[in-house]
């Protein structure tokens, strides 16, 4: 069984300068036969949190898709993680985001003997309700898995270097979400966690899980504007293969691409947040 992972793809309709990268990828997932469900893996729009006719863009973008899929947000699409920013995850986009797209975080038995589980990273130490509401979603989905083994897909990264890093919620989840995740992945023995949003590739082992960081398709970052961070520069696809018992990962270059770097566009797009 397959499954495509679409990250960061940044469309939309206020600037469409990303959605010529989208659509080869589409093609590119449409002309293969063996995919069995696409993730997209969050920042599927470029400014969905701050203008909804980029949401809207961005849903009927996804009728492209030949195999079904299951769509997370990303901080484009509802909002940061961080209370200070100046457009914080709350009630007003969460509902802007369902409107469209359904729940934020969900689970999925489709492919057999897995349970496949999206959380929405936004939430993730934000205090709202809607974040307890996830935990008890995610606790329920993983102690209800029975003989199929648990996956995670989520935008952000748990951590870019180590769990005991220190906080940087643009960049990645905070202490005590990351621990109460470290947990329920040791608990429940977490194939692997599935992220986004650091448009950079990674697959590494830890003791824990597997951590897949999947291929942006959209744009690349310098590293000297970027917090320190493993992985490799590649713009495309992540496929994901599931056997019986574990994960193997495919970064998939997509050559016809547009390559550009964030920075070059000098703040005219988006604004990255400062790498600290
Ligand atoms: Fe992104
Ligand atoms: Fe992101």
């Amino acid at each position: 069984m397959k499954i495509a992972v679409l990250a960061d793809p940044h469309i939309g309709s206020t600037n469409p300068v990303f959605v010529p990268n989208w659509e080869k990828v589409v093609a590119d997932v449409n002309a293969r036969s063996d995919i069995d469900l696409v993730v997209v893996l969050g920042d599927l729009t470029l400014l969905g949190s701050e203008e909804p006719q980029d949401l809207l863009f961005g849903r009927t973008a996804l009728d492209a898709l030949t195999p079904p899929r299951l769509v997370l947000p990303g901080n484009h699409d509802v909002g940061d993680i961080a209370r200070t920013s100046h457009q914080p995850c709350n009630g007003e986009r969460l509902a802007r985001w369902q409107e469209h797209y359904g729940a934020s975080h969900w689970h999925s038995d489709r492919l057999s003997g897995w349970r496949l589980i999206g959380l929405n990273s936004q939430l993730i130490g934000t205090g709202l309700a809607e974040e307890d509401a996830q935990w008890q979603a995610l606790e329920d989905a993983l102690a209800t898995c029975g003989s199929r083994r648990p996956v995670l897909f989520t935008h952000m990264p748990l951590f870019l270097n180590d769990w005991d890093e220190t906080d940087r919620p643009a960049w990645a989840l905070m202490t005590a979400g990351r621990n109460r995740l470290r947990q329920l992945i040791r608990d429940y023995n977490i194939v692997a966690v599935v992220t986004g949003h650091m448009h950079r590739t990674v697959q590494l082992d830890i003791p824990e899980t597997r951590l897949i960081w999947c291929a942006a398709s959209s744009f690349l970052t310098y590293d000297q504007s970027m917090p320190e961070q493993p992985g490799a520069a590649l713009l495309g696809l992540t496929i994901l293969t599931l056997t019986d018992t574990e994960i193997g990962v495919e970064f998939v270059e997509l050559a016809d691409l547009m390559v550009s770097r964030i920075e070059d566009f000098n703040g005219t797009i988006y604004r990255s947040p400062p790498k600290d």
